[in-house]
Formats: C-alpha cells, structure tokens, sequence
C-alpha cells in the first residue's frame, strides 16, 4: 500500500514536470561497414563510411565513434551522391557534423522534400590550406513537420576541397548550439596593444584581420569562449585611428570571445611579467606564446640582436612570425615585438641577419650600414626573402621585389647567410631536401646544404652541396686556440652535430667525421652571431621540450655561448662554455676548498635561491660515483667508464690530472652542465617540483676530494623578476 502511494506520487511529480522533450532520433552515425540503405552513386563515397582520414588527406577530426561520410575516396577529383530512405520529420531540428569543401551545390549536404532541396549546408574550405575538422550543424525543420524527406550528400567538385565529410546526423528536440559563420567585431583602433582571449586546448579558430577593409593578416588562435587563460597580443599603434574588423571563421553563438576582446596600452595581466612561477630568469622566453629557433642573431651598435620563431597567437608551434628582443649583455633583454608578419608569400620560417657594411644591398641611408634579415617564406612554395633596417634594427621593412632566391625543392628553408672576405661576396648556407635515388633503387629524400653566392643579397648564385645536414645550417672560421694562424671551418645543422673542416669560398671540404654538438636532452636549431665583435663567436639554441605549466608561454632559449676550437687528446674539438657576460648576474659568492666528502654523506650546501652557477674542482679518490644532486636530479660522474650521466644521458668527461671540472648553471627551469673543458655540453629543460630546492654534492663507494667549489646565486636579468 505504502509502496502504491509512493508510485502515485512519483507519477504525478513527473507529470507536472511538464512536457519531457521526446528522444533523438538517429537517422545516421555511419559507423557499419557500409552505408546500409542509402543510395550510392559514384566513387567518391566509396563502398561504405570511410574510418577516419583517407590516403593523403590531412587529419580528419570532429566526427563521432569510428567511421564517417568522407568523399575524398579516390581524391578530390571523385564526384558521386549519397542519398538516405526516406524518413519523416518528428522533431524540431536537424543536427550534424559537417566538413570539406565549401562550395554551394558541389560540396554540400542537402534536405530533400518531393525531390526539392529545402536546406543546404557546405563545409567551410575554398582556398588551399583550411581544415579538415567537422564542425556542428542544425537546421530548424518545425516548418516541415510531418513530411517525408531524404538526405542528400553531393560531391560534384573537382579540384582543391573538392570533397565533402558528414556524420552523425540526428533529429531532435533540443535546440542545438548554434554556430555563427565569420561573426565580425568592428572596432578603431585607438591603444598600442589588441588583446585576444586564448584558453589553451580550445576549438582553434581561423581569425582574419582587416585595416580600412584591407586584408591585413590571418592566424589560428584557441579562441575562449569564455574564461580565458592568457590573452594574446597585437600591436595596432600603426594603426591608430583606422577601422580594424576581426573575422573568426565560426563561434558558437554563446561564445564571448569577441566581447572579451580588448584594446589597451600595456599588457594585460602583466603585473607580474617575468615573475611568474615558472618563468625562467636569465634565459630568453617570449612573452606570450610559442617560441623556437632563434632567429637573425646580429650584433650591431653595441646591441645583440635576437629574433626568434614565434607562435603570438598560441603556446603551441603555429603562425611563424619573427619576435625580435635586443640586448647589451645577452642576458637582459628588451622584447620589441613581432618584426616579421605572415604574409601573401607564407609565414616566416628560421633565418640569419647581417650588417651589410659595404651597404651591397642599397638599402642604407646615410652613415647607417643596413641590417638585412634573410628568411624563409613558408608559403606555397618556400621560398627565401629578405627584410632590412636602415635604422639601426627600430623599424624593419620587407624587400618589395622578394622572393630573393625561388624554391629548389619542397620545404627548403633556414638560409644562413655570411660575408666571405677573400671572395668578396655573400655566401648562404640553404637546407634542401634532394630527392635521389637509392642502392636499393627508392627514391628517398636526402639532406643537404646548399651553398649559394651573391653581391649583393639580392641576386644568388648556386656553389656547391653539401650532403648529410638537415634543417637550420650554420658555417663559420674558428681559431685554433694556442695556435697562432690557425683556423678552421665549422659546419653544423639543427641537432648541433658539427664537422670541421675548409671553405675556400665555393665549397667546404671536410676534414673530421661528424661530431656530436651536446650530449643534453634539449637542444636545437642553435645559431651564431653574425658581426659579434673581437671575434667572437656566440652561439644560442633553442633548448626544445620542457613544460611550463599555467603559463602563458611555451619553450626557452638556452644560455649565450661562447665557441672555441681546442685540441684534445682526440683532436681539434668545438668547445663550448657560458659567455662571460654571465659574472653580471652574481649576486652572493661562496667557496669552499680542500674539503673531503666522505663516503655516503651528501651534503646539502645551504643554497639559497633557485638561480645557481656552481663551479666545481674534484677529486673523485676513490669514490665510484661523485656529483650533484640538483632539485630531484642527478649529475653523477663515474669511475668505471669515465662518463657523466644526467637525467638519463651520458657524455665522455675523462679526469684530467686525477681531477673533475664541472659548471652547473641552474636556472628556474634548467640546468645546463658544461664539462670536459666546454666539450661536454649538456642542456635540459625542466619542470621542477617546487617541494624540493634542495642541491647538494655526494661521494660514493669512497672518499673523494672537493679541490674547490665556488657556488654563486644569480639575479634574475628580468626587472620584476624574483
Ligand atoms: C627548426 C624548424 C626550421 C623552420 C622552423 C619553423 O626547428 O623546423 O627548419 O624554419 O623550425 O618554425
């Protein structure tokens, strides 16, 4: 009984909830083997769904389960219809994936009522690049209720996009979310800075900028829809006063990304610039956003130049643009901003500068030598260009008749470019992929340099090629050190492996192996300074990997480097060590000398702070094992084979004299060891756990011997750093 009036209860509760909204109807989701009973026609939809990307097409993504309507079956030149039974409108709308090409009639998906079309819908591409990612879709069918109709889904085009991709198609109730197509935000632009919402891992979204409703620039961005993590930034005081208008490809209609766009003079939430938790101090970080090579090192006027590969718009790789930050002592560094914006010829790929002291290029003005800045344009094809400063690097202007040098094959890029004295002209130093054939008869893509000639940076002539370095190529001449006269060449790409050898202007002829650059875990497409005085040669890498969590950058450069050729029991050796410029940054000094670490007992040394240069003599004894324990991490140097071993890499230090050199550079997310006399470099960027600071030295398996060790914390290079 009881029971009984509980059910009653229950009943009634339910029925005043009001109406419930009748279940989704599923008319498709394409995840059978084949279509079932829709019709087929044509190739272009294959025998049934296609299960995700097809063969040469770019990452399908956005659809439901496993299998989707593709039509790229057979390519974009396929053409065909796919058509449904009939089904009655029972529900208030129709919802949908769609995706592919954009094109009404062609590459579209249409609602069918006696044979008519009621409702069509494309994908959003009509150029090349675009993507490939299904968006949602709905279509308000109340009109239409109760009526018998069909789906149809044509491609009928050729050609670039000339495809169409659907899924999961249902009828429902609920009114879907709907997305506006290139919502527009009209504003003038009146503050330095146009500041854009971003929240990492959201839906990316194609953005287009336009000045007086001239197309300025387009770029990808993780738009927030609501709370932003970070805003990214556009500096418009060139534009002061005119019309800007921002079109985003597609938002949700309850997306407030355009209302949370902003303009203002400074950044936003930039209290605390350089001082957030995981920002490392005195080495380079963008910012905002994606960084990787750097770019264009020059030093001119008593300024190091830094530009650098730079996503503004993401904490991901993306939108290459050149960031540029200039310096007096390579460590404290003034961020200027973007210098080179994608444009009709692609985005802006790795690349060098130079001072053009003979003004070869014409672009000087006065006593000011230009700087010329040589890139790749990663467009459709990469080509390389050139942009150039007569002012002493405060404005920079492209070159109006780029490209300089057109497209040797595929992704060439990362041109290098030095002025060689005894033949009085430029050199470049070119990656390019060359497709050969090989003993086993396949064809293969192999890597070179190409080394090309020019007067004046405008013209080039091809020399000669190199064969077995990949992307970003560096060549320059070394003194041997203690070596009066003597000199050699050094060639290295990307993952920093270098040979040694000649360059008489026309071609390097090797003389070593190659040889590896690091023996860390992050580090890449490092370059040297163009024009560094008293012949200097200052090398910065990128050091690649790392995480910074919550922060609204990504990725750092490694230290400043100075190079040296050396000899060593195994010949002449590329050295390398912190620049000097480094003493700036001391801010305590102790030392420690003569000290003996026993077996077992490790011993913190009472470091304060988390910016550390630790330079250590030592005599391992009869230790097995003698080191650093840094934060968590192990430096340990080993008895049995010679080797130091860091977070799980290994390089070769030999003792010299019984005794063990070490400098341990730490900063708030690396640790960099030099060994070995600079032969060993070993670079790692880290997220450390904030819970331990500790740094302490250890001895074990026996006594062993601290000759000396000098411990110094270090200033940020960053004002409000700390
Ligand atoms: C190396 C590289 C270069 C290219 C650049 C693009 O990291 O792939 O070859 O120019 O990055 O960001």
């Amino acid at each position: 009984m009881r029971h009984a009036v509980i059910f009653a209860l229950l009943a009634c509760l339910l029925a005043t909830r009001g109406v419930r909204a009748a279940d989704d109807i599923l008319i498709a989701d394409f995840e059978g083997d084949t279509y079932g009973d829709w019709t087929v026609e044509g190739t272009a939809f294959g025998k049934g769904p296609a299960r995700g990307t097809l063969p040469n097409q770019m990452p399908v993504t956005g659809f439901l389960g496993k299998g989707l309507v593709n039509s790229y079956n057979g390519g974009d030149d396929a053409t065909g219809t796919l058509t449904s039974p009939p089904f009655t409108i029972s529900r208030k709308y129709l919802t949908f994936l769609i995706g592919g090409g954009g094109f009404p009639g062609k590459t579209c998906m249409n609602l069918l009522i006696d044979g008519k079309v009621v409702r069509t819908a494309t994908g959003p591409n009509t150029k090349p690049g675009g993507s490939e990612a299904l968006e949602p879709a709905s279509w308000d069918v109340q009109d239409l209720a109760g009526k018998s109709a069909r789906i149809q889904i044509v491609d009928a085009a050729t050609g670039g996009w000339g495809h169409i991709n659907v899924d999961q198609i249902v009828l429902s109730d609920a009114r879907p979310a709907m997305v506006l197509t290139n919502p527009i935000l009209r504003l003038t632009a009146e503050k330095q800075y146009l500041h854009l919402p971003v929240r990492n891992g959201a839906k990316v979204r194609h953005v287009k900028l336009a000045v007086d409703e001239k197309s300025d620039r387009e770029f990808t961005i993780e738009l927030a829809d609501d709370k932003p993590d970070w805003y990214a930034f556009i500096d418009i005081s060139a534009f002061r006063g005119k019309p800007i208008t921002l079109t985003v490809d597609k938002l949700p209609d309850s997306s407030k990304a355009l209302s949370l766009v902003e303009q203002s003079d400074t950044l936003k939430n930039a209290d605390n610039l350089y001082a957030e938790a995981n920002r490392p101090q005195f080495h380079f970080t963008s910012r905002r956003g994606w960084l990787n090579d750097p770019n264009g090192l020059v030093f001119y006027q008593g300024k190091w130049h830094l530009f650098y590969q730079h996503n503004p718009f993401g904490t991901q790789w993306g939108n290459m643009h050149w960031g540029h930050a200039d310096s007096d002592d390579l460590f404290h560094w003034r961020e200027t901003g973007d210098v080179l914006v994608p444009d009709s010829l692609g985005t802006m790929f790795s690349g060098s500068a130079v001072v053009d002291w003979n003004n070869t290029s014409g672009f000087g003005r006065g006593e000011e030598k230009p700087l010329v800045l040589i890139y790749t344009a990663a467009g459709n094809p990469f080509t390389q260009c050139i942009a150039y400063s007569a002012d002493a690097g405060a404005t920079w202007t492209k070159y109006d008749k780029n490209p300089v040098l057109k497209n040797i094959s595929g992704g060439n890029r990362d041109p290098k470019v030095f002025w060689h004295k005894p033949t009085n002209r430029w050199i470049m130093a070119l990656y390019v992929g060359v497709r050969q054939k090989q003993a086993d008869g396949k064809d293969k893509e192999i890597h070179t340099i190409h080394f090309h000639s020019s007067p004046d940076l405008k013209n080039w002539t091809f020399l000669s090629r190199l064969d077995g370095f990949f992307e970003c190529p560096d060549i320059f001449e070394l003194p041997v050190v203690g070596e009066a006269g003597q000199s050699r060449w050094v060639v290295f790409a990307a993952d920093g492996a270098y040979m040694l050898g000649q360059f008489d202007g026309t071609k390097f002829t090797p003389e070593t192996p190659k040889l590896p650059g690091h023996f860390g875990g992050n580090f890449y497409a490092a370059q040297t300074y163009s024009d560094a005085p008293n012949g200097r040669r200052i090398l910065i890498g990128w050091m690649s990997g790392g995480q910074f969590p919550g922060m609204p950058f990504n990725q750092q450069m490694s230290l400043p480097m100075e190079l040296s050729l050396r000899k060593t029991p195994d010949g002449l050796r590329l050295c390398k060590g912190p620049v000097a410029e480094m003493d700036k940054l001391a801010d305590g000094e102790s030392a420690r000398r003569n000290v003996i670490a026993r077996t077992g007992q490790n011993s913190s040394h009472e470091l304060n702070g988390d910016l550390l240069d630790i330079g250590a003599v030592i005599e391992p004894g009869q230790a097995k094992n003698v080191g650093f324990d840094i934060r968590g991490h192990r430096i340990s140097w080993s008895s049995a084979d010679s080797k130091l071993n860091a977070l799980g890499k290994s390089g070769n230090v030999p003792l010299v004299d019984g005794r063990l050199r070490l400098r341990i550079i730490v900063d708030r997310a690396s640790i960099e060891v030099f060994a070995a006399d600079g032969t060993v470099y070993m670079p790692f960027s880290i997220a450390f756990k904030s819970d331990s600071r500790a740094v302490g030295f250890f001895a074990d398996g026996g006594d062993a011997k601290i000759v000396e060790m000098k411990t110094r914390t270090l200033k940020s290079a960053w004002p409000a750093g700390k």
